[in-house]
């Protein structure tokens, strides 16, 4: 969490910093602050809120000149958010100031062993103790490399730091552990930033750093060294990202319009590795002598990534009769569980940077187990040290709650399946062609649903008040019923739980008020009437019943408050269907309740702590 950017080139900074910074809101948003290196001197403007707080300010940043500086939005985890706790933060003398990703787990040893030294500190953050060891150091090496190469041995935990040294004149350093930090470079002038889309406005050379790995940004030059202090040569990459696609296109939130891609992103995701009539995965190392070989796979992620993998066992069990685990990737990673050395671990992931996702991967791979992460950002720590990668095609995801990456995973777990299927001899050619035809079939049908969006957002505002509610589904619609539910509670605060609709009865069931919403996902023909029952039971106690299924179910028409219906598709494929609606649903009941869509309380977009 928390974006981080450092510029220096023959333009004021400030304005840079501020115009990225806007675009890095989104890994967090409870205080902001830039810092300027002019004349010798090292001028910070911060304070506690959002970055427009700043912006008014200092003037859009003609306050503060200078053709050097950094900045920071923060996501809190040591210290409230405060005006002294915002980055960037400073050695007393102003000597070196820094903004931080990450956490520094001893940073009360650092403080302690400081505190010998005669330094004290003003905030209450992990960030401070570091700043100052590098003080520490530098005070005595002289030089910023061998300051921060010191300091980073020293310093335990997943950090990423964007650094001004006061003697050294347009000049920006930062070095990274397990946190994302890219560099650009641009004619006369060089960028670093956590994320692409805040630089790709100026430049689309950019370099990926890695682990551990230290970097010096002068004026249009910048060069890489390793933890030693040792210099590193890299290859510069292209990015082909569309930069329209991290702006808002004329929809009022970024996540409408997030809503609306979803039909691209599925079709763009699928077709990455449909060729010639087939699914091939060779490229993401899955040959079919590599997918004979697999005995079981383990799917492991967060949140929603995680109930994609949810909906993923159910249909790579169903399609390809291989045992599948989905795993909480926060669980997993202390589990000390027995691992099949022929399993496959399946790593879900948008950001690519989710930290108990990544923990988790590294055990997996501990463990002599295989890697495939199914990853949206290029580049990202998951992507490089997963064995094999398949990139999700759903394009920078602004908004915070996750819409079109989660659709593009679905459809990348489908792809998985039937290859699966078909190699493992489960399914024949006919019933493999079928089954593909069914998911080209998706986008469009997805774009169906979104014609119809009117009725979602008149049924809203029912929920204005609501205080709770129900998401109910069996099977792959219990997964899917995860994410509606998931996509409520983050984004509209309304309390709600998600319930295999078996286990109502088993005690939910007694929460169930007069008018509580009470949403239930029924796209499985065999489990049509079970679900009806389930919802009936509800409906008795004085729910109030909202029904997603296809237009062929005829179950619970009479009795339902609402019911929307989605286009008809295989069974194995529902989800990407159902889902939209509820997606829309959070939505319009958070535009109801008039919240922040884009930016809901205490998220962030990119989950780097633990
Ligand atoms: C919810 C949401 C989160 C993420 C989760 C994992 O809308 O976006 O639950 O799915 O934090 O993030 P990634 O996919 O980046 O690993």
């Amino acid at each position: 969490m928390c974006g981080i950017l450092g510029y220096t080139g023959d333009r004021q900074a400030s304005g840079i910093l501020l115009a990225g910074l806007a675009r890095l809101e989104y890994r967090g948003y409870d205080s902001a602050g830039i810092a300027i290196l002019n004349d010798g001197k090292i001028k910070v403007a911060k304070n506690k809120g959002r970055l427009k707080v700043l912006e008014d300010r200092i003037n859009a940043g003609e306050e503060v000149s200078g053709t050097c500086g950094i900045g920071h939005t923060r996501w809190a985890t040591h210290g409230e958010p405060s005006d002294v706790n915002a980055h960037p933060l400073w050695s007393d003398d102003m000597a070196v100031v820094a903004v931080h990703n990450g956490i520094v787990e001893n940073y009360r040893e650092i403080r302690k062993m400081l505190g010998e030294h005669g330094y004290t500190f003003y905030s209450q953050t992990d960030t401070e103790a570091a700043v100052k060891l590098i003080d520490f150091y530098y005070k005595q090496e002289k030089t910023p490399l061998r300051a921060i190469t010191q300091a980073i041995k020293k310093i335990e935990g997943s950090y990423c730091f964007v650094l001004l040294f006061k003697d050294f004149p347009n000049e920006v350093w930062g070095a990274r552990k397990d946190l994302p930090l890219i560099a650009g470079q641009g004619k006369g002038e060089s960028f670093l930033a956590s994320d692409v889309s805040a630089i790709l406005q100026d430049t689309r050379q950019v370099y990926y750093l890695d682990n551990m790995e230290i970097v010096q940004l002068k004026k249009g030059s910048v060069r890489f060294f390793d933890g030693e202090g040792y210099a590193t040569h890299k290859e510069i990459s292209e990015v082909t990202w569309d930069a329209n696609a991290a702006e808002k296109g004329g929809f009022e939130h970024f996540m409408m319009k997030e809503i609306h891609e979803q039909a691209r992103a599925v079709k763009d995701t699928f077709g990455a590795v449909y060729h010639s009539g087939k699914i091939d995965l060779t490229e993401k190392g899955l040959s079919d002598e590599a997918i004979k070989s697999v005995s079981q796979i383990y799917i492991v992620a967060c949140g929603s990534a995680y109930h994609a993998g949810a909906v993923a066992q159910y249909v790579i069990e169903d399609l390809a009769k291989i045992p599948v685990r989905i795993e909480m990737a926060s669980e997993f990673r202390y589990r000390d569980m027995p691992m099949d050395k022929n399993a496959l671990a399946i790593i879900i992931s948008q950001s690519g940077e989710t930290a108990d996702t990544l923990a988790a991967m590294r055990r997996a791979k501990e463990n002599g187990i295989k890697t495939l992460a199914i990853v949206n950002v290029v580049g990202s720590t998951i992507a490089r040290e997963a064995d094999s990668v398949f990139y999700t095609m759903a394009g920078p995801e602004i908004a915070v709650a996750t819409t079109k990456a989660y659709s593009a995973q679905l459809v990348a777990c489908y792809a998985i399946a039937v290859k699966f299927a078909k190699v493992r001899g489960v399914i024949d050619d006919s019933e493999c062609e079928r089954l593909i035809a069914e998911i080209q079939k998706l986008p469009e049908k997805i774009d169906e649903i979104l014609d119809e969006k009117g009725s979602l957002e008149a049924i809203a505002h029912r929920f204005i008040n609501a205080r709770n509610a129900f998401y109910l589904g069996r099977n792959i619609d219990y997964a899917v019923a995860m994410e509606g539910s998931l996509k409520m509670k983050e984004i509209s605060y309304l309390h709600s739980e998600a319930i295999a609709a078996g286990e109502m009865k088993h005690g939910p069931i007694s929460l169930i008020e007069k008018g509580m919403l009470v949403a239930g996902v029924m796209t499985q023909k065999n489990l049509y009437q079970k679900m009806a029952s389930n919802m009936l039971e509800a409906r008795s106690r004085g729910g109030f019943l909202l029904i997603v299924s296809p237009r062929d179910c005829d179950y619970l028409k009479d009795e339902a408050d609402f019911v929307f219906h989605v286009p008809e598709t295989d069974g194995h494929f529902t989800a990407s269907l159902a889902v939209i609606p509820l997606q829309l649903l959070g939505y319009y009941v958070a535009v109801a309740r008039k919240l922040d869509v884009d930016k809901p309380r205490n998220l962030a977009k990119s989950v780097t702590v633990e």
